[in-house]
């Protein structure tokens, strides 16, 4: 009986074992960002609210770590930050892959998709047909329609696809449409090569040709890709912020986005300034675009990569997540009218007690950690401090890696240095110091920022300079330092610990 008892226990110590093993979060695995199970993720695709859901559809190759024939992934949920991966929502068919796209609520059933009052969703994506890319037609892009009438469960391809065939222009993708209500019609913002192509349509199936925008307006480093078109109000005034990811091309070299503030009257976007604008200068925020179906609020979400190094970057069973959740909004700065984002306020559900802390006083190192509870976790820190000295937060391991993210007075500018963050040999250009002009002009800076596992998104100055990034420590870092060589006063600082939302 005992020699039993002996065995039970060890084949449960055992089971006990393996299970952990299993469970065991992959060294980089983020703890409080979107990021499939499995394989690889690109782009979000479809984000779109109806019945009290979020749907996230995104970029999605189940057979692989690396991009191939792609699919729409699909994850929901209630908040934004808790998601729960669903079964994938589209399958390459004879038309071509599934490239990128966006969804709508087809309230007025303008599609006619709509059975038994059953309001559709309908899902407008490009059809990337890899035998013309092949036979170099130049044609081998299309937009196609998929619909769904029990809420994003089940998806049926239109038999009328494509909607939208290729006039003959190369790179012909990712339409994001919304509705446009002063002349009731649906507009389609897409990506046309080193251009923006706008498309109306009644119905979503017949589509009008009605301007270009860009061809000799912005970065033009690459190609144009997952544009966004929506309208944000700032001093009771509506004013159209047209989104435009380019790569390679972007401020710190490969994929970024770029944006466009003016105004859209149904057919003609027109800007209202010339100047490039950079809605994240950090490295690894790409291909974002907005929720449909929102209202007035505008939140956005971005793939957390870089086409630079997308595909080797050092994740073992899976590559690619989503940034947060960020509402967008304007500001006046200097005289000029930007883009800011924020996270979301859902986001406090996963953030913990906060430590306060008044009128610290930084000159060389001063070490927070013994302050925060000794460790170092996923967490959210804001500070605010005058804008007239240097000043770093400096994360560390044991191994010497160490992350940076600071203002550096002399340049007026931000950055994050991933030099020696941890593993950098993938990719040639990966281990660098990454900046961002410091827009503000007002004496305090504050500064906003969220770190998880292997990234680091900072919001500076109420979302006015972005920097977001991603890095990949030997070990977990134990150690947060402020550092100021000049010396600073930092007069407000808060730190929480960001909680896991969904354990893989
Ligand atoms: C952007 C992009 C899109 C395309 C998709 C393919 O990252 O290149 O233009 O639709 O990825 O996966």
């Amino acid at each position: 009986m005992q020699k039993f008892l002996i065995v039970l226990a060890g084949l449960a110590l055992a089971a006990g074992h393996a299970f952990s093993q299993v469970n065991k979060p992959e060294a980089h695995r983020l703890q409080y960002h979107f990021s499939p199970k499995a394989h690889w993720m690109n782009d979000p695709n479809g984000m779109v609210y109806s019945k009290g859901i979020y749907h996230l559809f995104f970029q999605y190759y189940p057979d692989s770590t690396v991009w191939g024939p792609m699919h729409w992934g699909h994850a929901t949920s209630k908040d934004m930050v808790h998601w729960q991966e669903q079964p994938i929502a589209l399958y390459p068919d004879s038309l071509g892959w599934i490239f990128s796209g966006s969804a709508v609520v087809d309230a007025n059933n303008t599609s006619g998709f709509g059975k038994n009052g059953q309001v559709p969703l309908v899902a407008i994506f490009t059809h990337h047909n890899d035998k013309l890319e092949k036979e170099k037609t130049g044609k081998h892009q299309y937009q196609s329609l998929a619909y769904s009438l029990d809420e994003g469960k089940t998806w049926t391809k239109y038999a009328g696809n494509p909607v939208l065939p290729n006039p003959g222009i190369e790179d012909f993708r990712d339409p994001k449409v919304r509705w446009y209500e002063p002349q009731k019609k649906w507009i389609m913002t897409l990506a046309t090569k080193d251009r923006i192509t706008f498309y109306s349509s009644p119905n979503l199936k017949e589509w009008r040709k009605e301007s270009e925008f860009g061809k000799n307006l912005g970065a033009h480093g690459g190609v144009w890709e997952c544009p966004d078109l929506f309208p944000l109000q700032h001093n009771g005034k509506t004013v159209w912020t047209l989104l435009v990811s380019i790569n390679p091309g972007g401020p710190n070299g490969g994929s970024a986005t770029q944006y466009f503030l003016g105004d859209f009257d149904g057919k003609t976007f027109t800007p209202s300034s010339t100047k490039t604008k950079w809605m994240d200068y950090g490295p690894d925020n790409y291909a974002g675009v907005t929720f449909a179906n929102t209202g007035n609020r505008i939140v956005l979400m971005g793939w957390m990569n870089n086409w630079q190094y997308a595909n080797v970057v050092p994740t073992q069973s899976w590559r690619g997540a989503t940034t947060v959740p960020r509402e967008l909004g304007l500001k006046e700065a200097n005289g000029d009218l930007f883009l800011t984002s924020s996270p979301v306020k859902e986001l406090d559900a996963l953030v913990g007690k906060t430590t306060s802390l008044n009128s610290v006083n930084v000159r060389g190192s001063y070490d927070l950690t013994a302050k925060v509870g000794g460790k170092v976790k996923p967490f959210k820190l804001s500070l605010s401090a005058l804008a007239n000295n240097d000043l770093s937060l400096v994360l560390t391991n044991e191994a010497g890696n160490e992350l940076i993210i600071g203002y550096d007075k002399a340049t007026n500018t931000y950055y994050v240095d991933r030099t020696k963050a941890g593993k950098t040999n993938f990719e040639k250009g990966f281990g660098k110091r990454n900046s961002a002009p410091r827009l503000s002009v007002d004496k305090t800076m504050s500064l906003t920022l969220l770190i998880d596992v292997a990234s680091v998104e900072l919001f500076a100055d109420q979302g006015l300079t972005l920097l977001t990034s991603v890095f990949f420590p030997e070990q977990d870092f134990t150690k947060l330092l402020i550092k100021s060589t000049s010396g600073v006063t930092i007069s407000k600082l808060a730190y929480a610990v960001i909680s896991e939302n969904e354990p893989h």
